[in-house]
């Protein structure tokens, strides 16, 4: 018999965070647990004035400069908290970064090579898809980056380097909090690619200040929902909505229409704003919703312009933005504090888990067990 050496592995969660407490339901449990999820993503990770502290990584500028090219692979949410990050690698580092689907990127024979740099996202690590596509990349010598919420995970066993988000248990089917803290470990280690490469200085400086304000200006918008929820009341009769952005809005528009159909059931879609004329315009007619996010300065003028067409056309629109909105009128506009661009998903898309949480109470259903779902998806 083979004897396996074995390093325990402490997990710090205790029993109250698998509770619901005050709350009706684990996932807005979990959505008020954001800002205290972050700040354990952030730990000692990340200080004003000082060099993003990641020990689980030894990278030189060396290797970093030999990277051909960056994979993030992951499904669903997870998924979606990558396409964030590819703002920092290619803006800052100005290394080729692709996200892709796990069960797309492990059937399509990708061009992994030795000098790949590939990142599997997975709350769980135990998501069937992420670890065939991570064992994959292994079997094509690339180096691997797992990021998990869990402490030990299938995922995190297999890479060769683990970063964990901390973000304490999630129960909730519709992922919240693991959301938010992808983002944000993924943000500080766009950051040590930096440092290490020694680029974008001051920019990266002005980014570790914003990630030090996301939890407090999360508590922000968390104390008053009223009008969130007021907006829920009405679009819970509805069958079809819309989230519409631009660059790094419109990957929060796609975590916005999953949240909503999956814990609400009613159809949503997401688009980059300037695909909407290419096709999806043709199915605006008079009081259908479009979400809208906006946060980036260089391209909000756009969606308004998008925006105003889909208005013409009868549309209902429910906006989150920290912009100047030059005076046009929208149904209901929920404002977040300023943030830069490179991280403004961990603010913008709390509203949106908001609202799809509204809709679903008012409908009277399972918020934590929507049908048809898994929390762990194991199998293929
Ligand atoms: O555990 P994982 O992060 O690998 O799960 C990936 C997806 O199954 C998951 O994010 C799913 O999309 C969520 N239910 C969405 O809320």
């Amino acid at each position: 018999m083979k004897k396996i050496e074995k390093t325990p592995k402490n997990i710090t969660w205790d029993m109250s965070s698998a509770e619901k407490g005050e709350y009706d339901d684990f996932m807005l449990k979990e959505i008020y647990e954001q800002p205290k999820a972050i700040r354990e993503t952030i730990g000692a990770r990340v200080a004003k004035g000082q060099k993003v502290v990641l020990d689980e990584l030894d990278f030189t500028k060396e290797y970093l400069q030999s990277v051909d090219r960056i994979y993030i692979v992951a499904c669903g949410t997870a998924m979606h908290a990558g396409l964030t990050v590819r703002k920092i690698l290619e803006g800052f580092c100005k290394i080729q970064t692709e996200i892709d689907i796990a069960s797309e990127f492990r059937y399509r024979d990708p061009l992994v090579t030795k000098n790949s740099l590939c990142i599997f996202i997975s709350q769980s690590g135990e998501t069937a898809d992420t670890i065939a596509a991570l064992k994959l990349a292994k079997s094509k010598g690339a180096k691997t980056i797992a990021i998990s919420n869990v402490i030990g995970s299938s995922i995190t066993n297999e890479a060769d380097y683990s970063l964990y988000t901390h973000a304490g248990p999630e129960i909730a089917v519709a992922s919240t909090k693991a959301y938010t803290s992808q983002i944000v470990l993924l943000a500080i280690l766009g950051i040590y690619f930096a440092e290490v490469l020694g680029v974008a200085e001051k920019e990266v400086e002005k980014l570790k200040e914003e990630l030090l304000s996301v939890p407090t200006k999360i508590e922000e918008i968390l104390k008053d929902t009223s009008k969130i929820k007021k907006f829920a009341l009405n679009m819970s009769k509805e069958t079809n909505a819309f989230y519409i952005g631009r660059g790094i809005d419109s990957s929060v528009a796609m975590e916005g229409a999953l949240k909503l159909k999956e814990i609400s059931y009613i159809h949503s879609e997401s688009y980059s704003a300037g695909e909407l004329k290419h096709g999806a315009i043709a199915l605006i007619e008079n009081g259908v919703t479009v979400v809208g996010i906006m946060t980036d300065p260089d391209l909000t003028h756009k969606t308004i312009s998008n925006l105003q067409e889909v208005i013409t056309r009868g549309a209902k629109t429910f906006i989150v933005t920290n912009q100047d909105l030059e005076n046009v009128t929208f149904d209901e506009v929920i404002r977040i504090a300023p943030i830069s661009p490179y991280i403004s998903p961990v603010l913008s898309v709390i509203p949106l888990q908001l609202l799809a949480y509204y809709i679903s109470k008012e409908k009277g259903l399972d918020v934590d067990k929507p049908r048809n779902l898994a929390k762990s998806v194991t199998v293929e």
